[in-house]
């Protein structure tokens, strides 16, 4: 257990806050591994019907721990097994997921928004994929959902060029549905969810399952992304890169 990651349930609804503010939310494997307990349990769980993935106010998400990707290197290996139970359970989850996000949103505090229903965002909200600047490669199904959902030309712009999107463009991009001040994030997000959980369950699972198709297509793309993902992760300039990023503040 971690209490980087806080669950709470109001009603029909269950909200998951990242909150590791001091480190902009970069999720470390504990806090993974809470994401996906919190979201595999709300599938289970007959009387919830909508969950929210939240932050605090300081950023949505920063990515992937950066320290933990230095542990990979250096135990030659890819994504641990939390995140990829994490993105799994993204994948595989019936019920519907809104996003509440303030701040930057970065890495796969972008993609995890690719397997949500509804997504709010501040105005200042900034959304950033620098997989391949750091020498990597996407993750989370995005080189699957990313083009559907924008275009190819767009969703190489965001997920190679590594080019952010401000909330405007995020939202013309259609990973956003509404931009409000980033007070009211959290009530608008709440407000959405309340909606969804009042209509009619079943429904909403049957009409989810139909629009989002084969799940199993979306993990294999996971599991393909990982493959890629863990030989980028040897590169050496992928290592060079990940210390860059710490070296700069030294
Ligand atoms: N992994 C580990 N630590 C991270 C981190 C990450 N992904 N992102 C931020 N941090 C840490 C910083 O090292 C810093 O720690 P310190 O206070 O001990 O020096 C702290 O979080 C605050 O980050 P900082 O960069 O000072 O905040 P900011 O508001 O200027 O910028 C971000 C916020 C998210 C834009 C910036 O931190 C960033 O670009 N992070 C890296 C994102 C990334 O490349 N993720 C991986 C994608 S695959």
């Amino acid at each position: 257990m971690t209490d980087l990651v806080t669950v709470r349930d109001e009603g029909p609804v269950r909200i998951v806050r990242m909150n590791r503010p001091e480190k902009k939310n970069a999720l470390t494997e504990a806090m993974y591994s809470a994401l996906a307990g919190a979201i595999e349990e709300y599938g289970h769980r007959p009387a919830l019907h909508c969950l929210i993935i939240g932050a605090t106010p300081a950023g949505f998400c920063a990515g992937n721990d950066l320290h933990d990707f230095q542990s990979a290197i250096v135990g030659g290996v890819g994504l641990g097994q939390p995140v990829l139970r994490f993105l799994y359970a993204l994948a595989r989850c019936e019920k519907p997921l809104v996003a509440a996000v303030c701040g930057a949103a970065v890495g796969v505090g972008v993609t995890m928004l690719m397997h949500c229903d509804h997504v709010v965002c501040s105005e200042d909200a900034r959304f950033s994929t620098p997989f391949v600047r750091l020498g990597l490669t996407p993750e989370a199904a995005s080189s699957l959902i990313a083009p559907r959902l924008m275009g190819h030309a767009r969703a190489f712009s965001l997920l190679v060029m590594g080019r952010a999107l401000d909330a405007a463009q995020a939202q013309a991009a259609g990973i956003v549905n509404a931009v409000v001040a980033a007070a009211q994030v959290d009530a608008v997000a709440m407000q959405a969810a309340a909606e969804i959980a009042a209509l009619p369950a079943a429904s909403v699972v049957g009409a989810r399952r139909l629009m989002r198709g084969d799940a199993d297509a979306i993990v294999a793309r996971i599991d393909a992304e990982a493959g890629v993902f863990k030989a980028q992760l040897a590169t050496p300039q992928a290592r060079a890169a990940i210390e860059a990023f710490f070296a700069r503040r030294k």
